[in-house]
């Protein structure tokens, strides 16, 4: 965070509540403690997301798409950059908001810490001015919360602005070993794991561009819409997608499912598990839900005169996948919901396999602003065992020949190259020379993409070949 050179974030920096804020220490305790018309539509439907996101756990993107359901266009995009940045600077947030009020964060409401999240934002991102900044937070905490919180709230946030994000920069540089992990709003263990796969000098880029909301990828299902009926430039590598210009919602494409939404990167992985070198046979996707990637290579399959199988563990998550194969005409695609580590298909099967493991999703940051922090690098204490049992799983449905993708929205060593590496019964296929045209994406004989170098998500790609002796 360096103040001085902040992004001017356009029309919602200067946003202004619709009822003035100022007015708030004017009125009366009875008028203060109306519930019926909150002062600011886009500042509570934002409390109210980052509360779904504190105290459940929700996803941030879901619980304001309900929270701001109803706000007009300019409301809702305040909304999103308060949420969207409120979450992604949370850990700085919090050691700013635990500096200023001398407290431990856990001795205030929890309430009343996302209302100071939320309010350190506008002072020290959005630039909204001490006064409204500290009155527009009082006002919401009087409203969303109660009368009650309101004198903490004021005094704390009050102290917040009485630096500037340099100031507090140079405050925390002296408090805390963590302060530059925080500055650059990401926790060290993610920093060491970027670290741990990147260029020292490529470091900053990328965590750049973790906190920058990533543009949306169309993808058409092959076989039932062309890219040029989606408008929008075409992406770079993928010839199955476009950049969306507008709406997605409003393409007649997408409403028909013959068409969705899809990041390049996953786009581009599925792909090379189409023209990877296999024999015919049938195709299994063993983790496809919601069905992004289901989705594509079916229509690949269909292109090869193949079927394809997609599995899916969770069986709500199964019928998502089946709704997204839906416009596929028969014969469609077979949904089933299973365990990929208990096999419900027979042994030796599949020419091409799809693992897209269950992850951290440390490649998928700046989709989900609230991942970072919610994250633990313990969680992959119960992910690894279990990529490795899928893989295992993926390695036995294979037929000897066949080519299994392993796939991780994840750059994190311990879920990509330590689990393929160790893989048995499989040696990998240089995934570089599948997808020559994409450029500095080469790990190994694997595949890593970033966001900074190809502007997709940070995907991991391996090829792996089963070896046997039907070869
Ligand atoms: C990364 S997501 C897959 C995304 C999907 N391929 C797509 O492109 O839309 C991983 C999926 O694996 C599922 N999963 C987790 N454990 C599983 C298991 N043991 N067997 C099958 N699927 C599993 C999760 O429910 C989740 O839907």
């Amino acid at each position: 965070m360096t103040g001085r050179e902040k992004r001017n974030r356009g029309p919602t920096a200067k946003h202004e509540p619709s009822r003035s804020v100022d007015a708030a220490p004017a009125r009366s305790s009875k008028q203060h403690r109306s519930h019926s018309a909150p002062a600011d539509p886009a500042r509570l439907a934002a409390f109210r997301t980052l509360r779904a996101v504190s105290a459940d756990n929700a996803y941030a993107n879901l619980a304001l798409a309900e929270h701001a359901a109803g706000l007009s266009a300019r409301d809702a995009a305040f909304a999103t950059e308060l949420v969207a940045g409120t979450c992604r600077a949370q850990g700085l947030y919090d050691a700013i908001i635990a500096s200023a009020s001398a407290r431990e964060l856990r001795t205030l409401q929890p309430a009343v810490v996302d209302l100071l999240r939320l309010g350190t934002h506008q002072l020290l991102e959005l630039r909204v001015p001490t006064r409204a900044a500290v009155a527009a937070t009082v006002e919401l905490a009087r409203t969303a919360v109660s009368e009650r919180v309101t004198g903490v709230v004021n005094a704390i946030l009050r102290k917040v602005g009485a630096l500037d994000s340099d100031g507090w920069a140079a405050r925390l540089r002296a408090e805390r070993a963590d302060a530059d992990a925080l500055l650059a709003q990401h926790p060290q263990w993610i920093i060491d794991a970027y670290a741990d796969v990147l260029p020292a000098h490529e470091l900053p880029q990328a965590l750049a561009a973790n906190n920058t909301p990533p543009s949306t990828h169309l993808v058409v299902r092959p076989g039932l819409a062309d890219p040029a009926e989606l408008g929008g430039e075409p992406l770079r590598w993928s010839p199955f997608g476009v950049a969306a210009s507008g709406n997605p919602a409003a393409l007649a494409a997408v409403r028909e499912g013959r068409a969705g939404v899809q990041d390049e990167g996953s786009q581009l992985v599925a792909w090379a598990l189409a023209r990877a070198d296999a024999q015919d046979g049938p195709w299994l996707d063993t983790c496809a839900g919601p069905g992004g990637k289901a989705a594509l290579l079916a229509g690949l399959a269909r292109q090869q005169h193949q079927t394809l199988l997609a599995g899916e563990l969770q069986p709500h998550r199964a019928l998502l996948v089946a709704k997204a194969l839906a416009a596929y005409p028969d014969p469609k695609p077979v949904v089933i919901a299973a365990d990929g580590t208990r096999p419900a298909w027979p042994a030796n099967t599949f020419a091409r396999v799809m693992l897209d493991a269950p992850c951290t999703g440390l490649g998928a940051l700046r989709r989900r602003p609230e991942a970072r922090w919610r994250r633990k690098p313990t969680d992959l204490d119960a992910l690894v065992p279990l990529q490795r049992a899928l893989l295992a799983g993926a390695i036995d449905a294979t037929a000897p020949g066949g080519v299994i993708a392993y796939v991780t929205c994840s750059p994190h060593r311990r879920e990509t190259v330590e689990v393929v590496d160790q893989a048995e019964g499989v040696e990998p296929v240089d995934a570089a020379s599948v997808l020559p045209e994409l450029p500095d994406a080469a790990l190994g004989p694997y595949l890593q993409l970033w966001p900074h170098r190809h502007g997709t998500d940070a995907m991991f790609l391996a090829l792996l070949r089963k070896t046997g002796a039907n070869q």
